[in-house]
């Protein structure tokens, strides 16, 4: 879908700077960003101070200014979880035109084998636990952009994409499930979305979208942190109120 590296697919890097790495991928028409946050990666050596963090940002929305100015196809964004603020990048991204946020990449990350005692890189699929980052996010943005929300990471089944429209997304990125399932799979999680619609009495995806998204919802805490408040001074409640699963 949308965004390559250029090891697994057609893309190519144009740019790489101040993680921002630019993957053009001539075969989808559309340019896709990948905005690598927080976190230390294996071509930067020195570990991330708050001070750099803060110009890379800088970095980013320059090069993204930049890109912007020179291309005439639409300009996505594939944005890293790792940033301290996500609300804050996306809305700045926003102000400058970008068409889509893919929210949001999974970084491939090392691992350890104790009987070794080697590192090695697992191919790092999802799980659907992993879903709750996006779908928040989702929820959060849901007519507060103009660019398009694309969830991503975790979304495995009918069910979840589903409930990344019920947050917000205007559409989602899928790939450990096909990795896992197989391409066929895909047939799956289109019939599950529509037998779901039906049941519901839905002829389109706009009818639900955003539905429960933080505009569209009564209580301003269910997107917020300030729920786990309620969480330590209700512990007695906990098991009752938040199911475990
Ligand atoms: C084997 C594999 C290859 C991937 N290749 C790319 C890629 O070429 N370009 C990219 O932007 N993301 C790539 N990703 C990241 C995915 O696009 C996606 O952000 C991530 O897998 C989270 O979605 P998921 O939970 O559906 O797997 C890859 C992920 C996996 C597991």
């Amino acid at each position: 879908m949308l965004g390559h590296r250029p090891e697994f697919g057609p893309g190519r890097i144009i740019e790489r700077c101040g993680r921002l790495h630019v993957d053009l991928d001539t075969s989808l028409q559309v340019l896709v960003i990948q905005a690598i946050g927080l976190g230390h990666r294996a071509d930067d050596p020195e570990p991330v101070l708050l001070v750099q963090y803060l110009e890379r940002i800088d970095k980013q929305i320059a090069i993204l200014k930049k890109v912007k100015g020179s291309v005439k196809i639409p300009v996505s964004v594939k944005l890293s979880p790792f940033y301290a603020n996500p609300l804050n990048i996306v809305s700045q991204m926003d102000q400058l035109g970008v068409k889509g946020f893919v929210l949001f990449n999974r970084l491939f990350q090392p691992d350890i084998d104790i009987k070794k005692e080697a590192h090695y890189t697992p191919l790092n699929a999802s799980n659907r636990e992993d879903n709750k980052l996006s779908l928040r996010f989702a929820g959060l943005l849901y007519g507060s952009v103009t660019g398009s929300i694309c969830s991503s990471t975790g979304i495995h089944t009918g069910e979840d994409v589903v409930k990344m429209i019920l947050a917000g997304a205007d559409c989602v990125q899928i790939v450990s499930t096909v990795y896992k399932n197989k391409i066929e799979y895909i047939s799956t999680i289109i019939e599950d979305i529509q037998s779901w619609m039906k049941s519901k009495n839905y002829s389109k995806l706009a009818d639900f979208r955003g539905k429960l998204s933080n505009k569209n919802l009564n209580d301003p805490f269910v997107y917020k942190r300030a729920q786990y408040i309620d969480l330590l001074l209700n512990s007695d409640q906990i098991f009752k109120k938040y199911p475990t699963v």
